[in-house]
């Protein structure tokens, strides 16, 4: 029986295209991006290349992209990073409640060391409150961070309108935007949403894991917070990991051939994924309204059953999706993003997280949809005895 894989916003499958340019840069492009030779000079010029693409996709003409391991490096970098470089000019940050773990657990050691942080709540569509966000802002505030589509729930920020909120204030402060969820899925324009830093990752978007970046608006101060041999304007020392820029450039490529081709796709799975349910499981809850979330990624649940038992029993069928966030997954922790959208532990309890991508078909949601339905019936009647 086939895969039917629906917890792409944990990771998604690698594109075979991007499979075969990994290998093959790992079979030509051994020079050292830092080497003054031919092959040095060949491989350094494969990440201008890299990062001209991901420029034009973001619509940026200057700024820098940093290449680093992923999401979490880049949140890292740019959350301590902006926050050490402008720490003369005050000392207090703002975020929200609902950040994947790689933010939160980043100001909290920022905390550590003397900096102050407001933590916005959400309301019950998972958005930020405008008014909550100016009214938070004060003479030091140096730094916000929001994500752009929260990863459990799909919610979207107002991106925009948080920008010229911001720089309406005051134009110092440092915009960073976590966008791994979003980036090659919605267009997130940083010129026009004001954004200073921004971050994505590769296996999100059907790259390879281990590898993402951050842009940084042109202007923009960082302090490193990794030190060595000066790479990439001393901004992140350490060899590049050429392999994995030229599989991310192939998968933004590929990524931004299949959006001109299919723009409504994700949209599309999404209509016909809520339309089944509707249909065929009467008692399924939505905690957030799924009409105002992103379109790959819908929380669902069953009251009255475990999220995670359902998960499992669907694993049985070779059906594969989320719960919480995959960091947090495994930890047994409550979801603190479901929580802070106002849901009770049961209710926290009785989500399941389903998230489609590009390689998703319109079987794979029939199909889940039917096994979904059985798996249901028969843990409802278990439940029940
Ligand atoms: C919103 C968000 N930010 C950051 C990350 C971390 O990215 P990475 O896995 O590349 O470190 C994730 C991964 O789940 C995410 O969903």
């Amino acid at each position: 029986m086939r895969n039917i894989y629906l917890d792409n916003a944990a990771t998604s499958p690698v594109f075979p295209e991007v499979i075969d340019s990994i290998s093959k840069s790992l079979q030509s492009d051994y020079g050292n991006p830092s080497s003054l030779h031919r092959l040095g000079i060949q491989s350094e010029k494969k990440i201008r290349r890299a990062g001209q693409l991901i420029s034009n996709t973001l619509g940026i003409e200057s700024g820098q992209i940093i290449f680093t391991s992923g999401g979490t490096e880049a949140n890292n970098m740019a959350i301590i990073g902006a926050a050490l470089a402008r720490q003369r000019q005050g000392r207090h940050l703002i975020t929200t409640l609902i950040e994947h773990p790689s933010v939160l657990r980043t100001f909290e050691f920022l905390e550590e060391q003397a900096f102050e942080v407001t933590y916005l709540p959400v309301d019950e569509r998972g958005l930020v409150c405008l008014d909550r966000l100016k009214e938070a802002i004060r003479k030091d505030t140096i730094l916000v961070s929001i994500m752009h589509v929260n990863n459990e729930i799909g919610s979207i920020q107002p991106i925009r309108e948080i920008g010229q909120a911001i720089k309406a204030i005051n134009r110092d402060i440092v915009f960073h935007v976590d966008a791994v969820q979003s980036f090659g899925r919605l267009d997130l324009s940083p010129r026009d949403c004001q954004i200073d830093l921004l971050t994505a990752s590769g296996h999100k978007i059907h790259g390879p894991k281990g590898i993402g970046f951050l842009y940084k608006k042109a202007d923009i101060r960082l302090r490193p917070i990794i030190f060595g041999g000066g790479q990439q304007d001393d901004l992140r020392s350490g060899t590049e990991n050429l392999s994995g820029i030229v599989g991310l450039e192939k998968a933004v490529e590929m990524i931004n051939q299949k959006k001109k081709e299919c723009p409504n796709k994700l949209y599309n799975l999404k209509d016909l994924l809520l339309t089944q349910i509707k249909k065929e499981l009467a008692q399924a809850v939505f905690p957030v309204d799924p009409t105002l979330t992103a379109p790959h990624i819908i929380s669902i649940a069953f009251p009255g059953l475990l999220g995670e038992v359902i998960l499992h029993a669907l694993e049985e069928e070779n059906v594969y999706v989320g719960t919480g966030s995959a960091c947090s997954g495994r930890r047994r922790q409550q979801s603190h993003v479901l929580k802070a959208v106002g849901l009770d532990s049961r209710a926290i309890e009785a989500a399941i997280r389903v998230s489609t991508s590009y390689m998703t078909s319109q079987e794979d949601i029939k199909d889940f949809v039917t096994i979904l339905k059985n798996v249901v019936k028969r843990l409802e009647r278990f439940s029940r005895r």
